[in-house]
């Protein structure tokens, strides 16, 4: 009999949120009225939110509660005209005040205003503050509420702090010092969208409450790892914040690296917060670049220049808006790491993300080691080595290749593919992955967010890349790639090093 069953504390298990005013500042910014709001409204429509809830929006702007309303109305389009009466319902509960976090008067008039909602909505005290704005200020917001006195009861206050934390190794340490200075860990809720993912979350289920994967999952059977998420978007509106961020910052350190982390992992002892957090901060700490004392031998930069079809050409990324001209900041990186433990030395694993790619699409792919004899011809070459595909996003699910015995009188193989999709199976589609983090930064329940110990391993992984980019960068070039094209040649040349090819999807 298994001592504990993974699915008891159920992934899925709906828990009730306790009465509520959830608090947003950079109310009037696109995260807003994009993720936060439709997912918040999801809640709603699902029936998880408590009567006795209210969201807040704060931002520098001059807004009524009436004009908040409006934007969030117009930003939600159809969702609202299909769902009118319900609209109407929760537009109640939406409310707005001007707050600049600089300002200490702000800052006692949102406390004051705070009070006024928990007596209307009944909100009983209980707050979360969802720090949606400009990474500069995440230190700053949370010493502003916690010199109010907003975060004096652990129990009752929390903040969720957007991505990226911090911009390296220290100036994360710095951070993680500053804000726990202002509450109590448990009070600080490090958000990466993806782990809101269904299918981020099914790694957990399919490594642990299966028996067949976990005695191959490991360096004697797995050959190579690789972790995509490609693209199609290119900066959008958003070169302000990309520019001082690139997509090493943007995507690598916390999206890709923490599928690593969720792939690599030890099983944990039981499925609580602390001891699922345990692990995949063991695995951060033994991950390092597979060159440390040369990087550049095992990282690729890239940017997007024009592309596309003629009927609709795409602008390069030095000619969108807010780009400074001869900008080196990178959309696309391609590299090579290890994980140095006892499951996974000598493996590697490869990490690529980039913008304005030929398909969205995120996936970590496992590849498993050749047959040690080839006893048959392959009608595709060599025999291709088993893949076992997990796909995040979109089409989400798995599937497995392997060889079969190709029809007719010879005895050669060929490879097929067996599938498993979330939307085939379930016949619904998972929720976005900020409706399952608000649920949860809500109810207090820190498993899916990223505890301090986690985002300083992670942020140590790149440091030698991040230095040479600041001392050092004709060391690593910014290699030009066509928009709509799958990155750099370069990165491919990363892999042919070791003999593989990224997967063409
Ligand atoms: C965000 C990045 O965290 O993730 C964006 O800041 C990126 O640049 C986005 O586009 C990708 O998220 P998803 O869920 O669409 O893969």
């Amino acid at each position: 009999m298994p001592t504990t069953n993974p699915l008891r504390i159920g992934l899925r298990q709906e828990r009730v949120i306790a009465p509520q005013c959830l608090v947003i500042f950079g109310a009037s910014g696109d995260l807003t009225h994009r993720k936060l709001v439709p997912a918040l409204f999801e809640l709603f429509l699902q029936r998880r939110l408590p009567s006795e809830f209210a969201l807040l929006g704060c931002a520098r702007r001059q807004w009524s509660d009436e004009t908040f309303r409006q934007k969030m109305a117009e930003a939600l389009g159809s969702k609202v005209q299909e769902n009118s009466s319900s609209w109407e319902l929760f537009v109640k509960g939406l409310f707005y005040e001007p707050v600049d976090l600089q300002q200490q008067e702000d800052v006692l008039r949102l406390a004051k205003r705070l009070e006024e909602i928990d007596y209307l909505r009944s909100t009983h005290g209980n707050r979360t503050f969802y720090l949606s704005v400009s990474p500069k200020f995440y230190g700053n917001g949370c010493k502003a509420l916690s010199s109010a006195g907003l975060l004096n009861d652990p129990k009752r206050s929390r903040v969720v702090i957007e991505k990226p934390f911090g911009r390296d190794y220290s100036s994360a340490q710095s951070l993680n010092q500053l804000v726990q200075s202002c509450g109590q860990e448990s009070q600080i809720f490090r958000i990466d969208h993806y782990l809101g993912k269904e299918t981020v979350q099914n790694i957990l289920v399919l490594r642990f409450a299966n028996t067949i994967f976990e005695p191959i999952w490991n360096r004697n059977f797995i050959s190579s790892i690789q972790i995509t998420a490609a693209e199609t978007v290119g900066v959008e509106e958003r070169a302000g914040y990309y520019e001082t961020s690139g997509a090493l910052r943007d995507m690598v350190q916390n999206h890709l690296t923490q599928m690593l982390a969720i792939t690599a992992m030890e099983p944990p002892g039981h499925f609580d917060p602390e001891a699922i957090r345990n692990e995949k901060a063991k695995v951060l700490q033994a991950a390092r670049l597979a060159d440390e004392a040369e990087p550049w031998n095992c990282c690729i930069r890239g940017q997007y220049t024009k592309g596309g079809a003629k009927k609709f050409p795409l602008l390069g990324y030095q000619d969108e808006s807010g780009v400074t001209p001869g900008s080196t900041t990178e959309t696309y990186v391609a590299m090579k790491l290890f994980v140095e433990n006892w499951r996974w030395q000598g493996v590697p694993f490869y990490l690529r993300t980039g913008k304005r790619l030929p398909k969205r699409l995120s996936e970590v792919v496992l590849t498993f080691r050749e047959a040690p004899v080839h006893l048959f011809d392959s009608t595709v070459g060599q025999p291709s080595s088993n893949q076992l595909i997990l796909r995040i996003q979109p089409d989400e699910g798995a599937k497995f290749r392997f060889e079969v015995k190709a029809p007719g009188s010879g005895m050669k193989s060929r490879p097929v593919e067996m599938e498993f999709s979330y939307d085939q199976s379930f016949g619904e589609p998972s929720d976005e992955g900020y409706v399952r983090l608000l649920a949860d930064a809500m109810l207090g329940d820190p498993t899916l967010f990223t505890r301090s110990d986690e985002v300083e391993a992670a942020w140590r992984i790149y440091t030698p890349l991040l230095e040479l980019i600041e001392d050092q960068p004709w060391k690593l070039p910014i290699y030009p790639y066509e928009s709509r094209t799958w990155g750099p040649a370069a990165s491919d040349e990363l892999l042919a090093k070791d003999k593989l090819l990224w997967r063409r999807p």
